[in-house]
């Protein structure tokens, strides 16, 4: 889980951490999907700077400026009766609920396959949890290629519609809370 202060995370043989144009070489970077290696490569530092995204990388602990992977967190909406009826029971009748978009996940084709996008889902939803308890978000969602909807599943993600899938923010609480307990 990210820690208050540090910013960073250590797990496995990896950093994460915000992304910080002036030290990490984005133009290396390349994960097989063009439009996602040319977000970090020429749009992600400029999303930063206006506050579009937060982005964050992963970086080898024995290659400082190397991105292996990153991810993007926004503040986003989600319709009340987009989610699934027994996942709304608790939630307030308003139309329109707050939520956090896990917009951008991608690791290099170098890195592919070593734990590393798990990695980068279970920091983005700590992430995402910890800054729930400052401005409201009810869920994470995310809008994921075919091809990987089978990935984010494996969280706990549920599809919503054909391009949208959520996780609640209660279930990212006792995922975090069973990590942490080792369970
Ligand atoms: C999708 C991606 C992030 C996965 O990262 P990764 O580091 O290769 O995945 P991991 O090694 O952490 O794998 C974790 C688990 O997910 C599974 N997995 C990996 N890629 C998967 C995929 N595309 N579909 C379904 N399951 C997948 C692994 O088999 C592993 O399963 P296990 O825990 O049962 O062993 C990575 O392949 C990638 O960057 N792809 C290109 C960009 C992309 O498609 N991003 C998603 C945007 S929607």
């Amino acid at each position: 889980m990210p820690t208050e202060g540090s910013e960073t995370s250590d797990v496995l043989q990896f950093r994460i951490e915000p992304l910080d144009a002036s030290r990490h070489r984005r133009e290396a970077f390349d994960c097989g999907v063009e439009s996602l290696t040319t977000f970090l490569r020429e749009r992600a530092r400029k999303e930063v700077a206006s506050k579009t995204c937060a982005c964050f990388v992963a970086v080898p602990a024995a290659e400082p400026g190397c991105v292996a992977g990153y991810y993007t967190l926004s503040a986003a909406t989600i319709a009340l009766e987009q989610v699934p009826p027994e996942l709304a029971r608790r939630l307030p009748r308003y139309p329109l609920l707050p939520a956090t978009l896990l917009g951008r996940l991608a690791c290099d084709l170098r890195f592919k396959g070593v734990g590393l996008g798990r990695l980068l889902v279970v920091d983005a939803l700590a992430r995402a949890f910890l800054a729930s308890g400052e401005v409201g978000s009810v869920a994470v969602v995310t809008d994921p290629k075919e091809a990987t909807v089978s990935f984010y599943e494996k969280f706990g993600f549920r599809r919503l519609r054909a391009d949208r899938m959520l996780l609640m923010m209660a279930t990212i609480r006792d995922l975090l809370t069973g990590a942490a307990k080792g369970d």
